[in-house]
């Protein structure tokens, strides 16, 4: 418990360690779900030492555990390393080694895995299960995919949208005694993969956007990858994966024209310029707003009004579209990304994976040719996720690209028709 009495309504009784929560602090380790939101300090040492510091602990001690911390969680970056230059993957992290550090009594996680990379989920999973060996620590996981978690766990509570408790009990009785009436009403069941239409698949190639010897870095002199030569083409979806810091999101954005290569060129084809320069750099965020979208890794950078409705319909009006055309957009989809409930609601105050489909719906507003999209499926459930690939889909039969920074081997499968998989292969400095 975060707050006091006077923050939110509770009923019951809730005790850790026989006692009341604001009294059992220290004994608590939670990771919330946007590691942006849980980074306190300038440097990474002090931001995992942060937690044992509070604790009163020798400064000799906290200096081990965050050594310790730090490789559990697979975080190999001198302590001094800024945390503001972390990506979202190493954000988490980051997050995860200063409660591990604490070493807490109870461990609240809440989708920890949601941005780390395929190797990674499984470092994290490995360093939260040599925590809890030898200790009786306590450990409760809140996630989406819970294959990977399946070992750990005595215990699986499923929470119903409508509130209320769907399943609870033991894995084998929830995960497979009640597993398919689970993956019907939208829950991740391993073994039960979402249904989804397949791809028409356009023949042929029309080039829309290249890069040719391309480096990329947030910063002049901070080269994160070089010699990156690729093609999207009209109606393609193109994957680019790789490890948490490898490039990903710093290629999404050069790819977006919202940041400028370090070397090497970005390049639209005629149809994408249409009439504009050959580089999305050099584009007004106007031209930008029907030739790429962009949705960001994190979708509160993304957000500017205070309104769902208002938030889909800043693109659509920058572009002066008449009123009734952007009621019709706002309106299909908000149905289409199931947010009609939410549009009077404040953007910030959405779920994880709500906000994640208000920012894709964002950028669909302006129908732009070419998407670029940074992790569109974490924190969806398999209905959600199966209705944004089936939207996606669509849009790649209709001739649209896609360019889809992703971890999510079931979307590749689903809809890629090619991968560049960035490696983290330190270039020179
Ligand atoms: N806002 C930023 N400022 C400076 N450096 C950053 C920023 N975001 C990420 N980086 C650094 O750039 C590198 C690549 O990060 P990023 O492209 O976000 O990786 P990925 O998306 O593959 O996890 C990492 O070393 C990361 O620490
Ligand atoms: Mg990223």
């Amino acid at each position: 418990m975060l707050g006091g009495d006077d923050d939110g309504e509770s009923r019951g009784e809730l005790l850790v360690a026989g006692r009341r929560p604001e009294e059992a602090r220290g004994e608590v380790g939670l990771v919330l779900q946007d590691p942006d939101s849980q980074v306190i300090l300038a440097r990474v040492g002090d931001d995992v030492a942060f937690g044992c510091e509070n604790l009163g602990l020798p400064r000799e001690e906290i200096w081990h555990r965050v050594g310790d911390a730090l490789d559990a969680v697979g975080l190999r970056l001198p302590l001094a390393h800024p945390t503001s230059d972390l990506s979202g993957g190493q954000k988490q992290r980051l997050a995860l080694a200063g409660v591990l550090a604490m070493r807490p009594k109870l461990l609240l996680l809440d989708e920890p895995t949601a941005n780390l990379d395929p190797e990674g989920v499984i470092e994290v999973r490995d360093a939260v299960a040599r925590v809890l060996q030898g200790t009786d620590a306590a450990f409760v996981v809140i996630e989406h995919r819970v294959e990977v978690w399946r070992h750990l766990v005595d215990r699986v509570v499923v929470l119903s949208p409508e509130g209320g408790i769907l399943a609870d009990g033991s894995p084998e009785l929830v995960l497979e005694e009640q597993g398919q009436a689970l993956a019907n009403s939208g829950i991740w069941v391993p073994g039960h993969p979402p249904r989804h239409p397949s791809r028409a698949r356009i023949s042929g190639e029309t080039p829309v956007l290249s890069a040719e010897r391309l480096a990329i870095g947030r910063r002049a002199g901070q080269e994160v990858a070089d010699g990156i030569d690729l093609t999207v083409d009209a109606g393609r979806l193109l994957a680019l994966t790789g490890r948490n810091g490898s490039g990903k999101s710093t290629l999404g954005l050069t790819l977006g024209g919202l940041l400028a290569p370090l070397s090497g060129r970005v390049l639209a084809a005629p149809g994408l310029m249409d009439g504009a320069a050959a580089e999305p750099i050099r584009w007004k965020s106007r031209e930008l707003l029907t030739r790429i979208g962009t949705v960001f890794q994190d979708p509160e950078h993304q957000f500017l009004t205070g309104r769902v409705r208002d938030e889909l319909a800043v693109g659509p009006r920058a572009l002066k579209l008449p009123a009734a055309v952007v009621d019709a957009r706002v309106d299909g989809l908000l149905e289409r990304l199931r947010l009609t409930h939410l549009a009077e609601a404040n953007p910030f105050t959405l779920s994880g994976g709500e906000k994640r489909r208000l920012s894709v719906a964002t950028v669909l507003a302006t129908q732009p040719r070419l998407l670029v999209l940074d992790e569109p499926t974490f924190g969806q459930d398999s209905r959600t996720w199966a209705e944004l690939v089936a939207l996606l889909s669509e849009l790649l039969d209709d001739g649209s690209s896609i360019v889809a920074i992703t971890h999510d081997g079931e979307f590749v499968d689903a809809l890629a028709d090619g991968e560049l998989r960035l490696t983290v292969e330190p270039v020179a400095r």
